[in-house]
């Protein structure tokens, strides 16, 4: 069963045929929200919001080890992440990216499920974050859907809530990063120590600090107008990824 993680403007899915909620605990404490479990194009999914189901939760505080853990538990195979980004190279607003690497900036986070101190140490292999398997699903997904999904890019991974400053988003972008976004670690790791296959379809909603138009500020409501017409081309997207992950 897939498992769609959903962000800042998609906290449900409409077109999730939805069969129960179940409010999953786990060993490390509460999910961000209920679990939802239903159908899309009659296949089964279970849907997570991310931020929690009123958007209360901020990126620093989700606890991606009960979420991943809850999904995991549950029956999900694979994880489909959506995630808001600042673009900062070869990407505008309002583009959806499918990153093929990412650059962990993160720190204070819980970032693994093997750190009880018992037992043998546990390393996973994470040369490759993104499953090629389930982004190739989603690629063929929007081809089909007629939406443009832009393959591969490497996603920086901040700690926000804060945006970046201009010599911030300058160093990312020397190091390689073309995006920039507060959630996609620990939750990539954390999906690969589970063993779940997990991808993300990230929606570019402003220039990140310094580029194109955000070169004197981000601006906070050119990013909500941007989540709401963006996330219907993700749940277009969505609709078809189902049937096929
Ligand atoms: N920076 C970090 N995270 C983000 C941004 C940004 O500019 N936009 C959306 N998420």
């Amino acid at each position: 069963m897939l498992a769609i993680i959903g962000g800042s403007g998609l906290t449900r899915l409409s077109t999730l045929a939805i069969a129960h909620r179940e409010v999953v605990r786990t060993p490390y404490g509460d999910p961000s929200s209920a679990l939802l479990f239903g159908q899309i194009g009659g296949r089964d999914a279970v849907f997570l919001a991310r931020h929690g189901h009123g958007h209360t939760i901020p990126p620093h505080r989700v606890n991606y080890r009960a979420n991943i853990w809850a999904l995991r538990n549950k029956g999900a195979r694979a994880v489909l992440a959506v995630a808001s980004v600042g673009g900062i190279r070869a990407c505008d607003a309002g583009d959806l990216v499918l990153p093929h690497q990412l650059i962990d900036y993160t720190s204070g986070r819980q970032t693994t499920f093997f750190d009880s101190g018992e037992g043998a140490v546990v390393h996973v292999d994470f040369t490759h974050p993104y499953s090629p398997e389930l982004r190739e699903c989603c690629l063929d997904a929007a081809r089909i859907a007629g939406i443009a999904l832009r393959d591969g890019g490497v996603y920086g991974a901040v700690n926000g809530p804060r945006l970046e400053t201009v010599a911030e988003i300058d160093r990312l972008e020397r190091d390689g990063a073309t995006m920039v976004g507060m959630t996609g670690m620990p939750e990539a790791a954390l999906a690969r120590e589970a063993g779940l296959a997990y991808a993300a379809i990230c929606v570019v909603v402003n220039h990140a600090a310094g580029r194109g138009d955000s070169t004197h500020e981000v601006s906070m409501d050119g990013i909500s107008q941007m989540l709401e017409t963006a996330m219907d081309k993700v749940r277009t997207v969505l609709d078809h990824v189902v049937p096929r992950a």
